[in-house]
C-alpha cells in the first residue's frame, strides 16, 4: 500500500507553484465533450479524478489526446454511448457532470452513481431538480442515473441548497436548451465562473456566474476552444496552511490572491504574515499561532475543503478554538486520526472544539478523505519524530506531486510502498 512517510519539525521555506483547478477541470472536461470541434484545456492538474474522468469520455468514445502533461485535447464527435459505467467512474463524485453534459449535448445519458470522499450523504436531488425543470425525465436503476428529455426547455429554477454540483449540472445541461435559463441562489465558487468562462468560450450564453443568479440563453452548437484553467485555490490553501503549521515561509506561486481571501484573511488573523502580489501569496508564520473561530460556508465564505487543514493549524495553536461544519455532516473522521498525534479535539455534531497543544508527536495515521488525508501530512510536518500516512490514495485523487512539492519546500517526506522502502527513508534522514 503507498504510503507517505515524514520527519517532521522542520520550518518549510521556499516557493511552490500551484497547479490548475480540479474541481474545475472536472466541468470542463464534461463541457468539452459538448462540442464536435477540437477542445483544448491547458493547465489540466495531473491527479487521479482528472485521470479517471478523462479515461470514462475515451470509454464512450471521446478522443483524449495528452498533448503533454498539463494539456489535452479532447474531440466529442466520436461519442457512441451515453452510457458511463466502468470501476473507476464509480469512484469519483464529479462523474455527474456528464450526466449534465451529455443530457443537454445528445438529450440523454446513463451515468453511474457518483462516489467520491465519504464526507456525507451527499445527495444529488438538486441537480435532478434542475433537469426535470429543463423537461427531463430520471429513473435511478442498477447504480446507474438515467436522464432522457424529448427537447430541454429553458426554465426559472431556484436551487433549494447551494451547491456546486448542481449549479455547474444545471448551466451544462441548459446551454443548449430552447430558450432562455435563470438558476437563483446558484454557487458562486471561482470554479463555477471557471466553468460558464469556458463553455462561453464555446459560443455559449451564461451570464451572471460568480453571482446567486446565472442567467442562460440556449445556443443551436458549442464550437471548438482553447481554454486554461485557474489556479486551485485548495491546493495553494494547503500550503499556505504548511508555511503556517511548520512555522516557515513559503511563496505560493501561480494563484488568483482574491479566491484566497478568506483563507489569507484567517491566517492573518492567528497571527501570520500574509502579503499578496500579483498572482502569488506570501505566508509567513515566527511565532505559535492564536486560537480562532471558522464556520465554513459556500463562497466568499470558508471553504468546507479547507477545513481539515485548519483544524491541524489550530490544534497546536494557542487557547482554544471552535470550526464549525456547515456543508457537510461528516467532516471530522480524521479528528480520531489526529488524537494519535496528541491533539485535543472534542467533536460534538458539526462543531469541533479545539485545545491547543504545543505540539503533534508523529503516528501512524490513516487519511479518511482526500482533504483530511492532506491535512494529517501536514500534522505530521510539524510533528516531533515521524509519521507514516496510509490510504494515500485519497490525496493522490487531488494532489500533483504532493511530495515533490512539498520536499522543494525542505520537507523530509517520501512516498514509499513497503517496509523496507520506509526503514531506508529513515537511515537517511537519520
Ligand atoms: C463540490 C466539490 C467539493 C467541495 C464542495 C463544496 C467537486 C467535484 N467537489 O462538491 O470538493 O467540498 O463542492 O464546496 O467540485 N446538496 C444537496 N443536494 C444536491 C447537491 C448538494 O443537498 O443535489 C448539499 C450537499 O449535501 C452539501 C451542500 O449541498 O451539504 C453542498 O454540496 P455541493 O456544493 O453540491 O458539493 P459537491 O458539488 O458535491
Amino acid at each position: 500500500m503507498l504510503q507517505y512517510i515524514m520527519k517532521g519539525g522542520t520550518p518549510l521555506v521556499g516557493e511552490v507553484c500551484i497547479g490548475g483547478a480540479k474541481n474545475a477541470a472536472l466541468g470542463i472536461i464534461a463541457a468539452a465533450v459538448m462540442a464536435d470541434e477540437p477542445v483544448v484545456i491547458e493547465n489540466l492538474p495531473d491527479v487521479q479524478d482528472i485521470n479517471v474522468l478523462l479515461k470514462a469520455i475515451e470509454e464512450i468514445g471521446a478522443v483524449v489526446d495528452r498533448i503533454d502533461r498539463h494539456t489535452v485535447r479532447i474531440i466529442g464527435s466520436t461519442i457512441s454511448t451515453i452510457t458511463v459505467n466502468s470501476d473507476y467512474i464509480r469512484k469519483i463524485r464529479a462523474s455527474y457532470y456528464l450526466l449534465g453534459a451529455l443530457l443537454g449535448k445528445y438529450k440523454q445519458a446513463e451515468v453511474a452513481l457518483p462516489g467520491g470522499c465519504n464526507i456525507g450523504t451527499r445527495p444529488i436531488d438538486q441537480h435532478l431538480k434542475g433537469f426535470v425543470a429543463l423537461g427531463g425525465r430520471y429513473s435511478i436503476e442498477r447504480g446507474m442515473v438515467c436522464v432522457k428529455a424529448d427537447r430541454l426547455k429553458g426554465s426559472h429554477i431556484y436551487l433549494d441548497v447551494v451547491s456546486v454540483g448542481a449549479t455547474i449540472n444545471v448551466m451544462l445541461s441548459a446551454v443548449m436548451a430552447e430558450g432562455s435559463t435563470i438558476l437563483e441562489n446558484a454557487a458562486k465558487e471561482p470554479h463555477v465562473v471557471d466553468v460558464a468562462n469556458m463553455l462561453n468560450s464555446m459560443g455559449a450564453n451564461i451570464k451572471g456566474a460568480g453571482t446567486d443568479v446565472i442567467r442562460i440563453r440556449g445556443v443551436q452548437k458549442l464550437h471548438g476552444t482553447e481554454y486554461s484553467i485557474i489556479p486551485d485555490q485548495i491546493e495553494a490553501g494547503t500550503f499556505m496552511v504548511a508555511a503556517a503549521v511548520t512555522h516557515g515561509d513559503i511563496v505560493v506561486k501561480n494563484v488568483i490572491p482574491k479566491h484566497l481571501e478568506s483563507i489569507s484573511a484567517k491566517l492573518a488573523e492567528m497571527g501570520c504574515e500574509v502579503t499578496e502580489e500579483d498572482d502569488a501569496v506570501r505566508v509567513v508564520a515566527k511565532r505559535r499561532m492564536r486560537h480562532t473561530q471558522i464556520k465554513t460556508l459556500p463562497y466568499p465564505g470558508f471553504p468546507t475543503d479547507m477545513q481539515p487543514q485548519f483544524t491541524v493549524a489550530l490544534a497546536v495553536a494557542e487557547g482554544t478554538s471552535i470550526v464549525t461544519e456547515s456543508i457537510f455532516e461528516n467532516r471530522f473522521k480524521y479528528v480520531d486520526e489526529l488524537a494519535r498525534m496528541g491533539s485535543n479535539i472534542r467533536v460534538e455534531g458539526s462543531v469541533a472544539v479545539i485545545d491547543g497543544v504545543r505540539g503533534f508527536t508523529g503516528a501512524t495515521v490513516s487519511a479518511p478523505d482526500l482533504r483530511a488525508g492532506a491535512a494529517l501530512v501536514l500534522a505530521g510536518l510539524a510533528a516531533d519524530g515521524y509519521t507514516v500516512v496510509d490510504d494515500i490514495s485519497y490525496i493522490l485523487r487531488g494532489y500533483e506531486s504532493f511530495d515533490k512539492k512539498l520536499q522543494g519546500l525542505g520537507a523530509a517526506i517520501e512516498m514509499v510502498e513497503s517496509e523496507r522502502e520506509a526503514a531506508r527513508f529513515k537511515l537517511k534522514v537519520g
